[in-house]
């Protein structure tokens, strides 16, 4: 038995299966009244069971109770802008209008490596304040602006994924590079900051729109040479966007090929918002093992369009949650989550019947797995790293008053869907270390 320094009491959810599964049983979550999680010191959960056993077993930890709470996995997001965080709300236009008189104007100012820094800590705050724990983030096209990212992910012990965002037309000149300055750009990234501790690098063409073939083949040449990157990009979000793409890559079969032609795409990549996709590009993405970052907020902010769950499910295609900030309406999963609810709802037969089960798991195992990252977070089960939130709504909010009354487990995560934002999560652990706590982020001591 590996010895453990803290036995967490806990009213927990997770969801180790999955409840998309065609044999999947209701309630499809896993739910303790009062669960021990026994984790060790190096923040992996050596013993999950009724909490009376797992004290015994562990008679030398500290025991932390969270019953005044609800514990859940880390939240994970597998598609949100990193230089993106100040613009926020900004409504009413469509995808390429709000790129050009939007996010492009305020990504440039993190050419400015100070200005870069200080939108690292209010990134980094952001997602811890939203329970956050996992993400996948897109980069800067600046690498110095990554360098500010990945420090600061690692000041606070958050598990990231980035990379430098790469684009050599369309985009305003400041944001444009060379294939072989992107290529070494990203190396030299790389080679600093993937696999240092929970940080990990993703090749990231910003989108085949802005990506000629030649900077296409310098994003593969850098997956051969780090070997087990992660990749990420944008695909068949809007219309207007999958027209001109069409027109740039007569030689393609579809967008989704402008990616796989070169060989980017396997089970460590993941595409975002992917709304209009033909049936011959779900195959490929299924046959590549490629996940879907579903963005809701992100898509009816900018009218992308209703994105087709169903379609992707019933190809085989992984799909996960991502909050898209800055197209996205604000970091919570939570939030994604209930959208992603509602527009499967008002889809009728086109869509699907979403529980909460769903939700958790679209929130937490499923984006993990898209990650990659399914042998080590993504439920509380022995064995994962200790990467959890406990939603502890203030006294007298909705959700504290709906928690109190609600006459099952499944209502309970329900309500935690449809009520629960930034300040319900009031305590916030990765691998063990607590990073959040009351409202209050912390930087982590490295052990
Ligand atoms: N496609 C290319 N860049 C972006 C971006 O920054 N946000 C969204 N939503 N789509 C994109
Ligand atoms: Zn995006």
């Amino acid at each position: 038995m590996t010895s453990a320094e803290v036995v967490y009491r806990a009213r927990a959810y997770d969801t180790p299966g999955d409840p998309f599964a065609d044999d999947a049983v209701a309630p499809g979550f896993r739910y303790d009244d009062d669960l021990g999680l026994a984790v060790s010191g190096d923040g992996v959960i050596v013993a999950r069971g009724p909490f009376a056993t797992v004290a015994a077993a562990h008679p030398d930890a500290v025991v932390l109770d969270l019953r005044a709470g609800i514990l859940l996995p880390g939240l994970v997001d597998t598609h949100v802008h990193f230089p993106q965080v100040r613009v926020i709300g900004a409504l009413g236009m469509p995808l390429l209008e709000w790129l050009e008189r939007c996010a492009l104007p305020e990504e440039q100012h993190l050419a400015d490596p100070a200005y870069a820094a200080t939108i690292a800590g209010e990134f980094v705050a952001g997602l811890i304040a939203a329970g956050t724990t996992t993400s996948l983030v897109f980069g800067s096209h600046f690498a110095p602006a990554v360098d500010a990212l990945f420090a600061e992910a690692e000041r606070y012990g958050l598990r990231v994924t980035s990379g430098l965002v790469v684009s050599d037309r369309v985009l305003p000149a400041p944001l444009l590079t060379t294939p072989e300055r992107a290529h070494a750009e990203a190396l030299d990234l790389a080679t600093r900051w993937h696999g240092r501790g929970r940080l990990r690098y993703a090749v990231t063409p910003r989108f085949s729109l802005s990506a000629s073939d030649p900077m296409l083949a310098a994003c593969a040449a850098v997956m051969a040479d780090i070997g087990d990157a992660c990749f990420t990009s944008h695909v068949n979000e809007n219309p207007a966007e999958v027209a001109t793409v069409s027109g740039q890559f007569p030689d393609r079969a579809h967008y989704v090929d402008t990616y796989d032609h070169h060989g980017l795409l396997g089970p460590l990549s993941v595409l975002a918002h992917d709304v209009h996709p033909t049936d011959a590009e779900l195959s490929v993405l299924a046959a590549t093992g490629t996940a879907v970052a579903y963005c809701p907020t992100s898509n009816s902010a900018l009218g992308s369009g209703m994105f087709p769950l169903r379609r992707h499910v019933t190809a085989g295609v992984r799909v996960a949650l991502g909050s898209d900030v800055g197209a996205g309406t604000g970091f919570s999963i939570f939030k994604e989550g209930l959208q992603a609810y509602f527009l499967q709802h008002l889809l009728g037969g086109e869509g699907m019947r979403l529980t909460a089960a769903h939700l958790l798991h679209l929130s937490t195992a499923a984006g993990a797995a898209a990650l990659g990252l399914a042998d080590t977070v993504g439920d509380l089960s022995e064995g994962k790293q200790f990467d959890a939130i406990l939603v502890r709504p203030p006294a007298g909010t909705s959700l504290d008053i709906g928690l109190r009354h609600a006459d099952s487990p499944e209502g309970a995560l329900g309500k935690v869907f449809a009520l629960a934002g930034d300040a319900d999560v009031a305590e916030v652990w990765v691998g063990g270390e607590q990073v959040a706590s009351g409202g209050f982020v912390r930087p982590v001591s490295r052990r």
